[in-house]
């Protein structure tokens, strides 16, 4: 393979550019997380040096011992965030500046040293304009940006790991509603929590996902797209939906769980939550129970459920199970709040809504 090599540059950052680029797959074929950019971005840390060596080089595979902590005890933290085309051809992200403060609280809670947001920040957009043939165009599809700090000690003993390596890859995404946006169906898991209170739930860390794994794949079993977990204290409390946050709309109140330690802090919450505001709807971020869900649904009250999160954006609900309950939602319709937030947010992102909030970040040459 032949590389060019040039940078150093004022950040001090190496761009060893592949020669060879790869192709970018149609848009209709693009699925999730399957393919990568030609390119990566990677620095590493060590207690003498903080964070250094930053480097844009060809996308390849990491050289680690078997003994690398993060392979036996998860010591990691990561991000997921989008880069959008406007139909002028603009690159645009969205309120980065929050995925890069959430990782660090990430870091924070997890031992690893927190990083410097503004120096990867520029960074990445490096790297975005390095790649930008590979940002899909069409309506919906997107560049995915996993941004992750792994611990890279080979040790085998339980301790926060002295050194680091954080790399950020791109990898282009098919539209989440390909075959339109549809609601989904979730059951309530009465058996397994993903998170408890004073655990690492409100941190973007591998664990919580792979705790999540026996009731999701059970879930799927039995017909249903995600988990509605509950809280790991009384298993009453309702907390997430799979990998996202959620809202209900019960009479004229758009309530979502409050943070409270094993929520993950969305940013896609926090938009709606700021949308909300500002339409005028009465918000709540509260403790809401299964049982009051119930009850609303019973009492016709329960006008809409969805949840929010960078994949999906919004996701409708069409359908609760709970136990031997069943409870259908909106006539299994996607409805109208579910609706206007997915519109606005995904108008924002692509250009065709002003962005009064200035939540865009615009990659430019
Ligand atoms: C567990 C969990 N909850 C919620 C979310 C939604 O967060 P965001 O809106 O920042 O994508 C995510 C996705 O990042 C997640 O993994």
């Amino acid at each position: 393979m032949e590389e060019v090599i040039y940078g150093g540059g004022q950040m001090g950052l190496t761009i060893t550019e592949k020669k060879e680029k790869g192709k970018r797959p149609e848009d209709s074929e693009l699925h999730f997380g399957t393919i990568f950019t030609d390119h990566m971005f990677s620095m590493d840390y060590t207690p003498e040096k903080g964070w250094h060596n930053p480097r844009i080089e060809p996308f390849k595979n990491l050289d680690l011992s078997p003994a690398t902590m993060m392979l036996h005890y998860g010591q990691a933290v990561f991000e997921g965030l989008k880069a959008y085309k406007s139909e002028k051809g603009d690159i645009r992200l969205f309120r980065p500046d929050k995925n890069f403060e959430r990782l660090n609280k990430s870091s924070r809670g997890m031992c690893i040293p927190e990083i410097d947001t503004e120096f990867v920040m520029d960074c990445l957009k490096t790297l975005i304009k390095l790649e930008k043939d590979w940002i899909p165009e069409s309506f919906g599809t997107s560049l995915y940006i996993r941004p992750t700090i792994i611990s890279t000690d080979a040790f085998l003993g339980v301790k926060a790991s002295d050194t680091y390596r954080f790399f950020i890859i791109l990898s282009p995404v098919g539209a989440y509603y390909a075959s339109g946006f549809s609601p989904v169906k979730i059951h309530v898991s009465k058996s397994h929590v993903r998170a408890v209170r004073g655990g690492v739930g409100e941190y973007k860390t591998p664990g919580n996902y792979a705790a999540s794994l026996y009731a999701s794949e059970k879930a799927k079993k039995e017909g249903y797209a995600q988990v509605l977990w509950l809280d790991g204290v009384e298993l009453k409390y309702i907390e997430e939906v799979g990998a996202m946050n959620i809202f209900f709309y019960i009479n004229d109140e758009l309530i979502t769980p409050e943070l409270n330690g094993s929520i993950l802090p969305g940013i896609t919450r926090d938009t709606v939550l700021e949308l909300s505001k500002k339409w005028g709807i009465k918000t709540s971020e509260r403790k809401i129970s299964i049982d009051e869900v119930m009850a609303a649904h019973k009492d016709g009250s329960l006008k809409e459920v969805f949840g929010s999160g960078t994949a999906a954006v919004i996701s409708p609900v069409g359908e609760i199970k709970y136990g031997d309950s069943i409870m259908k939602i909106s006539s299994g319709e996607i409805g109208p709040m579910a609706l206007k937030f997915h519109d606005e947010i995904t108008g924002i992102q692509y250009g065709k809504i002003d962005d009064t909030e200035n939540w865009i970040v615009p990659v430019t040459e």
